[in-house]
């Protein structure tokens, strides 16, 4: 039979060790930050039927129009990989009637995403975000204190150059005019947009604002502002929110061009932008929705969410994190008995998370130590013929090569006091 290789699909990003160690370091810090701040996990359906993201997204952005993974399931069910996490929370927030167990819901998810981008560096076609919910608080106060929770996440990853991007983005009382006000601008210029923005003007002519097309960009130099165009209550929302954001010592800047490419926000709209990242510089993104949990068929309910990127973020965390399980001794046996004898000893210590190596092949001292310093193990445990005769195991020292002996009667203990002190 011919041989054949079998790849990955392109662009889906898969994680190996030792890179998978630092990754769930990272994670457990997320989770237990995300609790403190009384988050609860909410582990969601990867698929799910294509109509959700169509009315939640919206049916003239680019995920939706260019970048979903769609297909026809057996029974001719249009189904979809999630791109996102927030329209499949607010559909369980809805199917589980969470909101009727408590006033307020904070959750969170961590998971792949998929969605047809062309692959690049930070851009992948299968990723991985970490991300939070909160449901049934309008206050400003909740979008402060989920963007400071975001800053201080950073901060315990030692991030440097990360900066946060605000904009608001109005509500319905406000956004329609400046929505047709812009329309008008954009009209004149119609010939400069590119085709993307050219189709999208008349629902959703604010993409224009964010496009990166440069042409686009020089189209809109002067367009005109939403931070001009906001209602009391959102001007309310946005400067209440900077307060509180300069009292918590978190820097920001307002740009009022931030759009993002999904259409359900309300009010504030942020990114986390890092210049280490090159082109695709967004490390997290998010903002508030008060309009999706009842346009998914829900109370009217208000919210506020936000992704990181778990790739992005990745390449900015420092390497330098050591696993947490690296073995601290190499069980080395000569011969089958020996193997017998250090198999209990070895399956009991790793249980208690003092974890050893060993190898069941029938190899040479020197090649079994030669391996043990590779692993960087802190004591070699020899066990051949002669110890078993003599009742003591020959315990190395790797790092300053002194030997001594273990009686074998208590071997599990003695190297449970060892793992102890190290
Ligand atoms: P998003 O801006 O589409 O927002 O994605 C959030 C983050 O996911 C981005 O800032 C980026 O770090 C990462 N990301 C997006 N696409 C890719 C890709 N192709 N490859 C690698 N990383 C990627 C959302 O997904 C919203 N659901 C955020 C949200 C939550 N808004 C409210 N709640």
């Amino acid at each position: 039979m011919k041989k054949i290789q079998i790849k990955t699909v392109k662009g889906f990003n898969e994680i190996l060790p030792p890179e998978s160690f630092r990754w769930r370091l990272v994670e457990d810090k997320f989770r237990n930050l995300l609790e403190g701040y009384g988050f609860a996990e909410l582990r969601l359906a990867l698929l799910e039927p294509t109509e959700l993201f169509a009315r939640s997204i919206g049916g003239e952005t680019d995920i939706v129009e260019k970048e979903m993974y769609t297909f026809l399931d057996r029974s001719d069910r249009s189904l979809t990989l999630r791109p996102e996490g927030t329209a499949s929370v607010v559909r369980a927030y809805n199917q589980y009637s969470l909101g009727k167990i408590s006033e307020i819901n904070k959750l969170y998810y961590i998971g792949p995403m998929f969605r047809y981008e062309r692959p690049q560096k930070g851009r992948y076609r299968q990723f991985n975000q970490l991300g939070a919910e909160v449901f049934g608080e309008a206050s400003f106060y909740q979008d402060a204190e989920t963007l400071v929770m975001l800053a201080q996440f950073f901060h315990a990853l030692s991030l440097k150059g990360v900066d946060l991007h605000l904009n608001s983005l109005g509500c319905e009382a406000c956004r329609p005019a400046f929505r047709d006000h812009l329309k008008s601008y954009l009209d004149e210029r119609k010939e400069a947009l590119c085709g993307d923005c050219q189709r999208r003007m008349a629902e959703n002519p604010l993409r224009a604002l964010d496009c990166k097309n440069p042409q686009c960009r020089e189209a809109v130099t002067d367009a005109p502002l939403i931070s001009d165009a906001l209602c009391d209550g959102c001007r309310q929302h946005f400067e209440g929110l900077c307060g509180l954001l300069e009292v918590a010592g978190v820097d920001y800047q307002v740009n009022p061009k931030l759009v993002r490419g999904l259409d359900y926000y309300t009010r504030t709209t942020f990114e986390f932008l890092a210049g280490d990242l090159g082109a695709q510089n967004a490390v997290a993104a998010g903002g508030r929705y008060d309009r999706l949990v009842e346009e998914l068929g829900g109370k009217a309910t208000p919210a506020f969410g936000f992704a990181i990127g778990f790739e992005r973020l990745m390449m900015l965390v420092d390497s330098e994190v050591t696993p947490l399980t690296s073995p601290f001794a190499a069980l080395i046996p000569l011969g089958e008995e020996a193997l017998r004898l250090l198999f209990p000893i070895h399956v009991e210590l790793n249980c208690r998370a003092a974890v050893t190596t060993l190898s069941f092949q029938q190899k040479s001292l020197k090649s079994q130590l030669k391996k043990a310093d590779k692993e960087g193990v802190m004591y070699a445990l020899i066990v051949g013929p002669d110890e078993l005769l003599s009742g003591e195991a020959i315990c190395r020292n790797m790092r300053t090569k002194e030997q001594s002996k273990l009686s074998l009667n208590r071997l599990g203990e003695a190297l449970r006091e060892l793992y102890h002190e190290c």
